[in-house]
């Protein structure tokens, strides 16, 4: 069956998850599109909730099916974050595919619970994929050269529709490191020591991952 009907069945999966009062924070990618469709839709039934968002997509997203969007310097706490990621093993993920790693990951690590969504075809059982790094412009050579010790491979990512490189919503360049991650913990660390470097793709710390299947889902 589709891909995209996995992504639906994840997305209902947290769901299940949403309370009256709470503050919901809203993953990027087309999976988290998907809960906030539906989480649009349970707002239109009753639900009482504030969102904070993960990037300017998701942003524009929510505020176009009409869900209260707070900064998050107006809120206490987050009680729920729900996003996507481009690959996940049980124990640790690599996100950063849309560029949206830096905010994703203060939201998600500051939520409460972090619920993650994916499709059967994310689960993997080793971490081996792009590793995204967030740096700031005055940086990158430099951390480009360092990142280069973990694959020659490394590079800026360029833009596609305008000239010249990626720019993310907090104004900065993204770098990719295809490689093979032995101790995700380690290196997400370690990476995040490379002066200039804002935040990295690799995510260890989440609640749950909800695997959207042919029909239903399941937790893991
Ligand atoms: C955005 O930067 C990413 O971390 C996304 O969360 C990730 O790429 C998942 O996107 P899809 O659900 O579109 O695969």
């Amino acid at each position: 069956m589709a891909m995209s009907t996995q992504k639906i069945n994840a997305a209902k999966g947290a769901l299940r998850y949403l309370k009256d009062g709470m503050v919901v924070g809203l993953g990027s990618g087309t999976t988290a599109r998907e809960f906030i469709f539906l989480l649009s839709e349970r707002i239109k039934q009753g639900l009482d909730i504030e969102a904070v968002t993960t990037s300017l997509d998701s942003r524009f997203i929510a505020k176009s099916l009409g869900i209260k969007i707070v900064e998050l310097d107006q809120v206490e706490r987050i009680d729920l974050a729900v996003d996507g990621a481009d690959l996940a093993t049980k124990t640790a993920l690599l996100k950063g595919g849309g560029g949206a790693l830096t905010r994703e990951k203060i939201v998600g690590y500051g939520a409460k619970t972090f619920l993650v969504i994916i499709d059967e075809s994310k689960l993997r059982p080793k971490l081996s994929g792009r590793l995204v790094v967030e740096v700031v412009p005055f940086a990158y050579a430099f951390a480009l050269k360092q990142l280069k010790d973990y694959s020659k491979d490394a590079s800026v990512r360029m833009s596609s529709e305008k000239l010249g490189p990626t720019i993310t919503d907090n104004g900065n360049f993204l770098i990719d490191v295809p490689m093979e991650i032995k101790d995700p913990e380690k290196i997400e660390h370690e990476i995040n020591s490379i002066p200039g470097v804002v935040e990295n793709g690799i995510f260890t710390k989440f609640s749950k991952i909800i695997v959207g299947l042919d029909n239903g889902f399941k937790e893991l």
